[in-house]
């Protein structure tokens, strides 16, 4: 856990059936009860910038989000247009990173769109980005690209029917922090190596200088238990068989159509946090964000505006038959 969490745990803690309880620190009637809670972590349904308000500074470890962002067309769950939504964005972000631990870090899932009627792209997304760096303050860690071979092709228009563009298959991730140094380690997220590095490994290298002019010394040779990651991660959102859309079927309520791929979540809070740290999720929609940290032992807090998604979101945590 980072050092300022430590001594901010004061703010949050449990009760004897383990609840967490977020104490009333100056708006004990916008923090109300929350919807439903786990060992490790509670929802609330209402409006996050409101609620974001009732956090002290310096209180949250990982903000790991996907705000609905602005599309050609309107999703279900209303979404701004492009150019209002730096606007509409901006006061959440003061308010992220007034509750950001010093060592804490605002990951930022972000798809693109086509302007209106146009084969060209919004740049938003780097808009925002340079305003939450110039003025908001936030520092950028790094980039990374979400890659979802899954994806459709769209908008059909310029994709399948004109042939003039390619499919879109990612979305761009701004990984923030409110200083230089954000806690993160990448050990904690190696991936399997591959074959050719397996029997390198096995077989021994013999130290040379590359045609890039990189010289592959003897280092090469030591097993680091995994791969470092590369900042394109993929993920594919294929689920079709968890509790989470049975139990939706089931109850007859449609389950959320913009849901995070738990492996992405899982990277991140990973990477970003330790156990007993304090995750939010303030757009959570089916609330992947809150199930994957409550599995990995993270504190977290999630805010959604939709109670029927709220409900949804709930199944997660329930075991199925
Ligand atoms: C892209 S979805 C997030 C999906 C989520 N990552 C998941 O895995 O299910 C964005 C969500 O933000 C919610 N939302 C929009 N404005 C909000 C607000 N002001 N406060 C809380 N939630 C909001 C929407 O209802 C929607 O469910």
């Amino acid at each position: 856990m980072c050092f300022l969490c430590y001594k901010l745990n004061l703010v949050a803690t449990y009760d004897n059936s383990q609840i967490l309880i977020i104490e009333p620190f100056n708006s004990p009637s916008i923090i109300e009860k929350p919807y439903y809670t786990q060992e490790y972590g509670a929802i609330y349904l209402g409006d996050s910038s409101k609620l974001v308000k009732s956090f002290p500074d310096n209180y949250i470890d990982l903000i790991l989000t996907s705000p609905p962002f602005p599309l050609g067309r309107k999703k279900e769950y209303g979404n701004e247009s492009a150019e209002k939504y730096i606007e509409w964005f901006l006061p959440f972000a003061y308010e992220f990173k007034r509750v950001l631990t010093d060592t804490g870090s605002f990951v930022l899932d972000l798809g693109g769109t086509y302007l209106p009627g146009n084969p060209t792209r919004s740049i938003y997304q780097y808009e925002l980005l340079v305003k939450l760096c110039k003025e908001v303050g936030f520092y950028l860690a790094q980039e990374f690209y979400h890659y979802n071979p899954a994806r459709l092709p769209t908008p059909a228009e310029w994709v399948t029917i004109r042939r003039i563009r390619v499919k879109d298959s990612v979305n761009i991730v701004w990984w923030l922090s409110k200083t230089p140094n954000p806690c993160a380690d990448n050990r904690k997220v190696l991936k399997p190596y591959s074959d050719s590095m397996k029997h390198l490994l096995k077989n021994g290298y013999k130290a040379k200088l590359r045609p890039s002019g990189h010289d592959i010394s003897n280092k090469f040779q030591k097993d680091n238990q995994g791969a470092i990651p590369p900042n394109l991660l993929q993920f594919s959102n294929t689920e079709s068989n968890t509790p989470y859309l049975k139990r939706c079927k089931k109850a007859d309520i449609k389950p959320h159509p913009a849901r995070f791929p738990q492996g992405f979540a899982e990277f991140f809070i990973k990477f970003l946090t330790d156990e007993g740290d304090m995750v939010l999720d303030p757009f959570a929609g089916s609330n992947t964000t809150g199930f994957v940290a409550e599995r990995l032992q993270r504190r977290w807090i999630s805010f959604e505006l939709n109670e029927d998604y709220v409900i949804g979101s709930r199944y997660r945590f329930e075991e199925t038959d």
